[in-house]
């Protein structure tokens, strides 16, 4: 906008003001500062740099400035260029602890490391890969008091996080703006991240439950198998996945009729069951004329291209691929509008995957920097891969989500995408990756889950038993204790592997994993309470044990046990015969049982109530929409004052009812001043038409009272 007159101006003058004060400020001299909310300032290296700054491809909208740098404003970062390329540095006082950088392998405290921000397909990664799936340029701070802030650099690019010595970013490509949030805890800083990049949308309930998942289950027949299974030993499901080997020689938006003859009729007959089905769909398009989906994106010249101006052609599934370029509003309303007819199959999900996106034979894995985007203007116009590889993936949940939105407006999408970017928890949730059948990788999916719920992403969970490799029975056991309680749950394997239902490795391990799931599912209600505070606040479902008490340094360091909400914590044993991690946040914990017979099973994670907490559990269903919640049991642990309290949320479980009043948030709070448990129920927000649940009391005794 142009602006002239006394008014621009003015206006001209403000700018010049709040950018000099800024300047005096920052450690390099050049360096001009602004606020964008009452928590966040955004810094530059330079005038120039701000003049000159790209579109934020990770914002949930533009934030323009809206005051200079607050006088007292704590933490300013360094700018300067190491060969070439821009860097920008925060330094840490001594007992600050970083973490966040989004998905990364290792442990949860991430000081002393590095990671380079660079969407890769990653297959079989391990503990030193420095690059997966997606990218998060972020980091959450938390300084030994407890008071947290947060460093985001606001850049697309190719980014190194070095934690080696404070907080240093390096990216390739041209100058980047870097935002620091600040907040009293690390609670509120990331709630800030959710303010600045979005929240993930409410999921639809039945995401939820326990997904189970092969590379393939094929032909028809065998889905049929696997789901009756289920519900013939009784461990609760909700969702089979469909892998590449459903499609027509690997084309999206087809079916391969010899193995699935009427995709509509299993899915019908799956739903009959209670089964939800989510299909796969990958980005590279089979270059084939006469493949409807490769026609018409020819016909709006859909694809990315190479250097000299022609489509860019790379070797996938279905051989020689083009690539939809998701960067461009056309392509993205086109590649949305493929999911009607697809839907209409009965598919309730997606899952995106290879997005990053991921090439075969080529160096990288990838498709060249040099290629071309020809964006939309509001990201930033045409440009190279280079800017926008880190958003490909995110882009392309984007349509997707849009698409099954637009496809059925009564529904909310369920989207899993394999590669995204800071901010994308707004259309996809995400899996951990090609992960290996081995201990390490059991111990680091709670590290992983965690840094991506403190990176913005709520609802994430690994490929539980691993997708390479076989493992033993007693890891899959102990896998799927701790995979079910992650936000997504999903047991997955790769081609050629082994079996790895819940049954296949004999009765003793079937066991464990039924009562896992029959946890999981009786912690529904909590689950799905969780999932809208986390679509609303940004919080993360499941929590690092600091978040319990930030200032206790003892807590700092705590990955082998994990808080599901505020309430319940999880710990659990990640080695074959390791004893569990003793340090627990302070206060009395009590521990509690979910199912009867949990408490016996060596295998599964303890959980512990937190005192004060009144924790409603659901019946035990197999499957979430068996039946409406009628009942509750809230499990007490009550305080040394003798009161707990505990809050539900319930909605119809999909469609946006919940939008215009049609959902309940009930507060319960349980009171012994007589011998007698008191309960006091409240509807606290909400027009839900359900009859409220019968709700009986639990009450736990504290083992350290
Ligand atoms: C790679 C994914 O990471 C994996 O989960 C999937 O099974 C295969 N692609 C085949 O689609």
């Amino acid at each position: 906008m142009k602006m002239n007159g006394p008014a621009g101006l003015r206006i001209r003058l403000i700018l010049i003001f709040w950018v000099a004060a800024a300047g005096a400020l920052a450690q390099t001299p050049s360096a001009v500062g602004e606020r964008i909310t009452p928590h966040s300032v955004r810094f530059f290296s330079s005038q120039e740099a701000r003049a000159h700054a790209r579109p934020s491809l990770c914002l949930k909208e533009p934030l323009p400035a809206t005051g200079p740098v607050p006088g007292d404003w704590a933490v300013v970062p360094g700018f300067g260029r190491v060969q070439g390329r821009p860097t920008a540095a925060v330094s840490i006082a001594e007992g600050t602890d970083l973490y966040g950088t989004g998905e990364v392998p290792g442990p949860l405290r991430r000081n002393g490391t590095r990671t380079v921000a660079w969407n890769t397909d990653a297959y079989a990664w391990n503990a030193g890969s420095m690059s997966l799936y997606q990218s998060h340029p972020w980091v959450l701070a938390v300084r030994a008091d407890g008071t947290a802030f947060g460093v985001l650099a606001d850049t697309p690019q190719r980014c190194l996080i070095d934690l080696r010595a404070g907080i240093r970013f390096e990216a390739s490509g041209p100058d980047f703006p870097v935002i620091v949030c600040e907040g009293d805890s690390p609670q509120d800083v990331v709630r800030e991240l959710a303010r600045l990049t979005g929240t993930m949308s409410l999921p639809p309930r039945w995401a939820l439950g326990y997904h189970q998942c092969r590379y393939s289950y094929t032909p028809d027949s065998r889905v049929r198998e696997v789901a009756s299974q289920f519900r013939k030993r009784h461990i609760p499901c909700d969702v089979i996945w469909l892998d590449i080997d459903y499609m027509e020689g690997f084309r999206c938006f087809t079916v391969n009729t010899w193995d699935f003859p009427d995709l509509r009729d299993l899915n019908d007959d799956l739903r009959a069951d209670g089964f939800r089905t989510v299909t796969i769909i990958d980005p590279g398009i089979k270059r084939e004329p006469g493949y409807h989906v490769f026609d018409s994106g020819e016909r709006i010249d859909a694809w990315v291209r190479a250097a000299g101006g022609a489509p860019y052609v790379g070797s996938v599934w279905p051989g020689q691929c083009v690539f939809p370029d998701f960067t461009r509003t056309d392509v993205r309303d086109w590649w949305g509008g493929l999911y009607g007819r697809f839907l209409a199959l009965g598919v309730d999900g997606i899952w995106n995957d290879m997005n990053e996106p991921a090439v075969f034979n080529v160096p990288g894995k990838t498709m060249p920097l040099t290629n071309i985007h020809r964006a939309d203007a509001a990201l930033g116009g045409t440009d190279t891969h280079a800017r926008y590889h880190n958003v490909y993936g995110m882009l392309m949940a984007r349509a997707t989500f849009a698409g099954c939105r637009t496809a059925r407006p009564e529904r909310r999408p369920f989207v899993l995408t394999r590669a995204n970017h800071l901010g994308g928890q707004r259309w996809a949730a995400t899996w951990t990756g090609d992960n290996v059948a081995t201990w390490q990788h059991m111990d680091m999916s709670i590290s992983g889950v965690l840094n991506l719920g403190l990176s913005g992403q709520p609802l994430a969970g690994p490929d539980i038993g691993g997708f390479t490799g076989a493992g033993s029975g007693r890891l899959f056991a102990r896998w799927m204790g701790i995979g079910s309680l992650l936000p997504f749950a999903r047991g997955h394997t790769g081609k050629g592997n082994i079996d790895k239902e819940p049954w296949a490795f004999g009765p003793e391990v079937e066991a464990t994993c039924r009562l896992a799931l029959q946890r999981r599912y009786r912690l529904l209600p909590y689950l799905y309470t969780l999932a809208r505070e986390a679509s609303v606040t940004g919080l993360p479902m499941v929590r690092p044990l600091f978040f319990a008490d930030p200032a206790d340094a003892r807590l700092r360091d705590q990955d082998d046990s994990f808080l599901l909400g505020d309430d319940l914590l999880v710990v659990c044993r990640t080695s074959p015969d390791g004893d569990p991690p003793q340090t627990m946040p302070r206060g009395n914990w009590a521990r509690v049982s979910i199912v009867p017979g949990d408490l016996d099973d060596p295998e599964l994670p303890s959980l512990y109530l937190r005192e004060g907490a009144a924790l409603p559990l659901g019946p035990l269903v197999e499957f979430s929409d068996e039946k409406p919640l009628d009942e509750v049991e809230l499990l007490v642990n009550l305080d040394a004052q003798g009161v707990a309290a505990g809050r539900l949320y319930e909605d119809a479980g999909d469609g946006y009812g919940y939008r215009s009043g049609e959902y309940r948030i009930m507060r319960w709070k349980v009171d012994r001043m007589t011998r007698d448990p008191r309960i006091v129920g409240d509807v606290e927000e909400g027009n839900y038409s359900q009859p409220l649940p019968a709700t009986t009391v639990r009450l736990v005794e504290s083992a350290t009272r």
